[in-house]
C-alpha cells in the first residue's frame, strides 16, 4: 500500500514543499504505534524549519515538516499496549507530521476525548499549550492582572487572548490593522503597532505598568515590553519573529541582552519560554496541560480561531499565507483529502 506526504529535499522558499507518493508504508517499531493522520497545523514555526533557521535543529533534508498532529491509531508495534487500533491521539512531533501515516512512540501520545473536532484538537497542541504554559507555568498570571500580548492576531496570540479572558485578565494586544477587529472580538484592547507607538499608548492606558508581557517579536519590541512592566512584572519572550522574517535582529545578542536584564537589580524578571525545552524538563506537564485544554475545549471555554482548512497537498499555499500574515488565527492542513 502506498501513502502520500509532503517533503522538503532542500531548505528554502515555500516552493521546496513537495507532495510525494511513497511506495512503502512506515512500520511501527518496539513501543511505537502507526497513526493515520487526519489533520496537522501549518504554523509559523514550520516555515522556520522549512527555511533551515529553526534554532537548535540539526535535521537535514530530505524530511517532512509538521510540528503537531491528530490522527487515529492504525497499527500497534511490538510491546505497544497503551492504546488500541481506532484510538484518537495527538502529539507534538516538531517535524514529520505532514504525512498520511506516521509512527510514534506510544509514550509520547495524548488521548483525545470523544466529541472534539480533530481540527480544534490539533489547534490545542502547539499554540494553546504554548499559551497555557506561558500564562500558568512561566508568568503565573492571576485574575485581575493586566498583560500585553504581541502578535495578538496570530495562532499563539489568539490562544493567549482566549485563555487570558477565561482567567479574567485585562489584555492589550498588538497587531496590524487587519487584525484589530479580531483582537477586539477576543476581548482584548487592540493596538496597531504599524500606526501607533506601543509605548506611548500603553503609558496612557496603564501608567503604573503591566504585570506581564508575552513577546515573540524580538529586537526593539523586547525592550518596549520590558520597559512597560511594573515592579515585579515579568517578560516572557518566546521567539524572534523579526529575525525569522528577515527584518533584522541578532538572536545571540538578544539572548545575551535578556540575560543581562535578569541580572540587573530592576525588580523585573525575564523568563524565556520554549515548548520543547519545557517538555524535555517536564514531560508530564505537556500531557497534563494538553488534557486540561481538551477539557476546556469540550466545556466551551475556548474555541480556536481557524481561518482556513486546506488539503495537505496545498502546504505551499499555507506557508505563503503564513509568511504574508494574511490570516488571523490559524491554518490547518486536512490529511487524506
Ligand atoms: N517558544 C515556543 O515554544 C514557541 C511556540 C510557538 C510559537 N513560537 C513562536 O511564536 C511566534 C508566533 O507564532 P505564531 O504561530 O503565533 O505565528 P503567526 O500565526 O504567524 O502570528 C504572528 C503574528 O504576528 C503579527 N506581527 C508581525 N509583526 C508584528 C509586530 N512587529 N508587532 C506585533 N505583531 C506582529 C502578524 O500579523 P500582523 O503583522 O498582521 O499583525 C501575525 O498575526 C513565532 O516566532 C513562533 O516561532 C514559539
Amino acid at each position: 500500500m502506498s501513502y502520500n506526504r509532503v517533503i522538503i529535499d532542500t531548505f528554502g522558499s515555500p516552493e521546496v514543499l513537495k507532495f510525494v507518493n511513497e511506495d512503502v508504508m512506515p512500520e511501527p517499531g518496539r513501543g511505537e504505534v502507526r497513526i493515520k493522520v487526519t489533520v496537522v497545523s501549518a504554523c509559523f514555526t514550520d516555515t522556520m524549519v522549512r527555511k533551515g533557521i529553526y534554532f537548535g535543529m540539526k535535521k537535514k533534508p530530505p524530511f517532512s515538516p509538521g510540528y503537531d498532529m491528530v490522527g487515529v491509531i492504525d497499527k500497534t508495534g511490538p510491546e505497544a499496549s497503551l492504546f488500541k487500533i481506532g484510538d484518537r491521539v495527538a502529539d507534538l512531533t516538531v517535524t514529520g507530521s505532514y504525512t498520511e501515516y506516521i509512527c510514534l512512540p506510544e509514550s509520547s501520545l495524548t488521548p483525545i476525548p470523544d466529541g472534539i473536532d480533530d481540527g480544534e484538537a490539533v489547534s490545542m497542541v502547539l499554540s494553546y499549550v504554548t499559551a497555557y504554559q506561558m500564562l500558568n507555568r512561566a508568568a503565573h498570571v492571576r485574575k485581575g492582572q493586566s498583560i500585553l500580548v504581541h502578535g495578538a492576531g496570530g495562532a499563539v496570540g489568539t490562544a493567549l487572548l482566549q485563555l487570558a479572558s477565561v482567567m479574567d485578565i485585562k489584555v492589550y494586544g498588538t497587531g496590524s490593522s487587519s487584525k484589530q477587529e479580531l483582537i477586539h472580538n477576543l476581548g482584548a484592547i487592540p493596538i496597531d503597532y504599524k500606526t501607533e507607538s506601543i509605548f506611548d499608548r500603553m503609558m496612557e492606558l496603564e501608567p503604573q505598568g503591566i504585570d506581564a508581557a508575552f513577546d515573540a517579536i524580538g529586537g526593539e519590541s523586547f525592550k518596549t515590553s520590558f520597559r512597560l512592566l511594573k515592579r515585579g512584572g515579568i517578560l516572557v519572550p518566546y521567539g524572534f519573529y523579526k529575525n525569522s522574517t528577515g527584518q533584522g535582529g541578532n538572536v545571540a545578542f538578544e539572548f545575551l541582552r535578556l540575560k543581562l536584564w535578569n541580572l540587573l537589580p530592576n525588580t523585573k524578571k525575564v523568563q524565556f519560554y520554549s515548548i520543547g525545552d519545557v517538555r524535555k524538563r517536564h514531560p508530564e506537564w505537556f500531557k497534563e496541560d494538553l488534557s486540561a485544554l481538551f477539557t476546556m475545549l469540550m466545556e466551551g471555554y475556548v474555541s480556536p480561531v481557524i481561518a482556513k482548512r486546506l488539503p495537505l497537498r496545498e502546504a505551499k499555499t499555507a506557508h505563503e499565507m503564513i509568511e504574508n500574515a494574511s490570516v488571523g488565527g490559524r491554518i490547518l492542513l486536512q490529511v487524506g483529502l
